[in-house]
C-alpha cells in the first residue's frame, strides 16, 4: 500500500478540450495510485491545477486560484499542490511559477503528466520540490491511460503540437512542433472505446488535425486515418477538432460526406473576416478560400453544423476590418461562434505589433459581434423546419430528446419511453420559443 491509497484528489482544469482530455489522463495517473476524486479542495491530499495560457484571463484566473490555496497549505502541510499544463511550459511567461509560488510542490510541463504518479511517490519519499518540463511528447505517450468523465463522448488525441505560428498564438511555443500519434494506437483506442466501453461519439483532438500523418515514418493523411476508423464496427460517430482552413482539402470533405459514421459537424476557426488582418495573423488563407470550403461543405452536406473561433481587436484591426467580420457572420450563418478579445502573449510576434486596440474598444466590438450572432442563431432555427437530422437519443427530465451532431436539442414529445443512447433520424415538426421538437423519421 502506498501513502496515497484511499486518499482524495481534486483536479482544476482550465482551457480547451485538449486540456480537458489531459485532465482525464491525470485522473488515470491518480486512480492508478488508488486515489479517489473529490470536488472539495478541503478534503484533498493532492490538488492538481491543469493550466492554460492561450489568453491572459485564463492565466490570471489559474494563478489567483493557486495563490488562494496558500492558506490551506499552511494549515495542512500534508497537502500536495501540483501545477501542470501550458503555464509551466511557457518558461518565460508572465509568471515565474517556481519562484513566485514556493508552496507549490510539483510543477510539470504538458508532456510530463504521464509520469505524475511517479513524481508523487518520489515527492512523498524525499519531500523535495520537483519541476520537470519536457519539450516534446515521449514516444511511449502513445499508449494512453485516460479515465474519462463523459460516458457518451470520448476525446482521443491524434496529433500534438502545432507548426502554424499564427502571430497571436502561444500554442506552438508551449506545445512544440506537430507530432502525430501512431495510427495503430489510435485505431486500437477507438475500437476499445466503442466496442468495450460503449462510447457513441469519438472526438479526435489536435491543434491542427488536418496536418495529421505528415510526420509519420509511413506518411498518411487525416482523411485516410478517418476512413480506417470508420471501418470499426459499432453504432458510433466521429468528430474532430480543430481544423485549419488552409489544410482542409476536398479529400476530407468527401470522407465527411460519404462515411455515415462521420458526424456532420465542422469547427473551422476563421479568426477574422478581413483579408488584411488574416495576413497579419499569418493565417495563409483569404476569405474567398474560406468561403469556398464553407459552400462546398454546405452543398455536399446540407444539414452540416458549422462553428468557428473569432478574435476581435487584433492589433491594427480597423472599424472597417471589424465590419468585414460582422459581414462574414451574416454570410456564413454559423451555428455557433466562440469569440475572444485579442490577448497580448509575450513572445509572440503580434505582441510587438503597433496599433494595439484598447480594452474598452475590444469589449465594444465583442459585444456587438455576440449580439449579432445571437440574432443570426435565433433566425437560423428556421432552417431546421421539416428537415431530418441524425441524432443521439437521450432522456431528459422524463422526455426523450435527440441531440444533433452540432449539439442542437430536438424534443420528442411523443416518445416518452424511447430507447436511449442510439442514433435515429428526427424530423423537425415544430419550432416554438426557439425550441425545436419533432418525430422519429422512419423513412431515413
Ligand atoms: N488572444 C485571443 N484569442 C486567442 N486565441 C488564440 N490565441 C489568442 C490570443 N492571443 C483563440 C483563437 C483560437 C482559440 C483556441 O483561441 O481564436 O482559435
Ligand atoms: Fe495557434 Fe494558429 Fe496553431 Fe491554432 S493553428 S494552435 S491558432 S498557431
Amino acid at each position: 500500500m502506498n501513502k496515497f491509497e484511499g486518499r482524495n484528489y481534486c483536479i482544476v482544469t482550465y482551457g480547451c478540450q485538449m486540456n480537458v482530455h489531459e485532465s482525464e489522463k491525470i485522473r488515470g495517473e491518480l486512480t492508478s495510485l488508488g486515489m479517489i476524486e473529490t470536488e472539495d479542495v478541503n478534503k484533498a491530499m493532492v490538488v492538481v491545477f491543469n493550466t492554460c495560457c492561450v489568453r491572459e484571463g485564463a492565466e490570471d484566473r489559474a494563478y489567483n486560484n493557486i495563490i488562494a490555496l496558500q492558506n490551506l497549505k499552511a494549515e495542512n502541510p500534508d497537502l500536495i499542490i501540483v501545477v501542470c499544463g501550458c503555464m509551466p511550459q511557457q518558461r518565460k511567461g508572465k509568471y515565474n511559477l517556481w519562484e513566485k509560488l514556493p508552496f507549490v510542490d510539483i510543477i510539470l510541463g504538458t508532456y510530463n503528466i504521464s509520469e505524475l504518479s511517479e513524481y508523487l511517490l518520489q515527492f512523498a519519499k524525499k519531500k523535495h520540490r520537483i519541476m520537470e518540463i519536457l519539450d516534446k511528447p515521449r514516444k511511449d505517450m502513445d499508449v494512453e491511460n485516460a479515465v474519462r468523465d463523459d460516458k457518451i463522448n470520448a476525446y482521443v488525441n491524434i496529433i500534438y503540437g502545432c507548426n502554424k505560428f499564427c502571430t497571436y498564438c502561444i500554442v506552438p511555443y508551449v506545445r512544440g512542433r506537430e507530432q502525430s500519434r501512431n495510427p495503430v494506437d489510435i485505431y486500437n483506442e477507438v475500437k476499445d472505446l466503442v466496442q468495450n466501453k460503449g462510447y457513441k461519439y469519438i472526438t479526435l483532438l489536435g491543434q491542427n488535425v488536418n496536418s495529421y500523418g505528415k510526420d509519420l515514418p509511413d506518411p498518411m493523411s487525416f482523411s485516410q486515418l478517418l476512413t480506417q476508423l470508420c471501418r470499426i464496427e459499432g453504432d458510433f460517430k466521429i468528430k474532430f477538432m480543430t481544423s485549419h482552413p488552409m489544410d482542409l482539402g476536398d479529400d476530407l470533405i468527401k470522407v465527411m460526406k460519404e462515411e455515415p459514421k462521420m458526424a456532420k459537424f465542422l469547427h473551422l476557426p476563421v479568426q477574422s473576416g478581413s483579408d488584411a488582418v488574416l495576413s497579419r495573423m499569418n493565417r495563409h488563407y483569404n476569405i474567398k478560400h474560406y468561403m469556398h470550403i464553407i459552400k462546398r461543405c454546405r452543398r455536399l452536406m446540407p444539414t452540416i453544423s458549422i462553428s468557428t473561433d473569432i478574435i476581435v481587436g487584433f492589433p491594427g484591426e480597423t472599424e472597417k476590418d471589424f465590419n468585414k467580420t460582422l459581414k462574414l457572420l451574416k454570410r456564413v450563418k454559423y451555428d455557433q461562434v466562440f469569440a475572444f478579445m485579442y490577448s497580448k502573449r509575450s513572445g509572440t510576434p503580434a505582441a510587438n505589433f503597433e496599433d494595439q486596440i484598447s480594452e474598452p474598444e475590444k469589449k465594444t466590438r465583442i459585444n456587438k459581434l455576440l449580439r449579432l450572432q445571437k440574432i443570426i442563431q435565433q433566425e437560423e432555427n428556421k432552417k431546421y423546419f421539416k428537415h431530418s437530422y441524425n441524432c443521439l437519443i437521450k432522456q431528459q427530465n422524463g422526455v426523450a430528446i435527440g441531440i444533433t451532431d452540432g449539439g442542437k436539442e430536438i424534443y420528442l414529445p411523443n416518445y416518452k419511453y424511447y430507447n436511449q443512447n442510439y442514433f435515429a433520424y428526427i424530423k423537425v415538426e415544430n419550432i416554438r420559443n426557439h425550441k425545436l421538437s419533432g418525430v422519429i423519421d422512419e423513412h431515413k
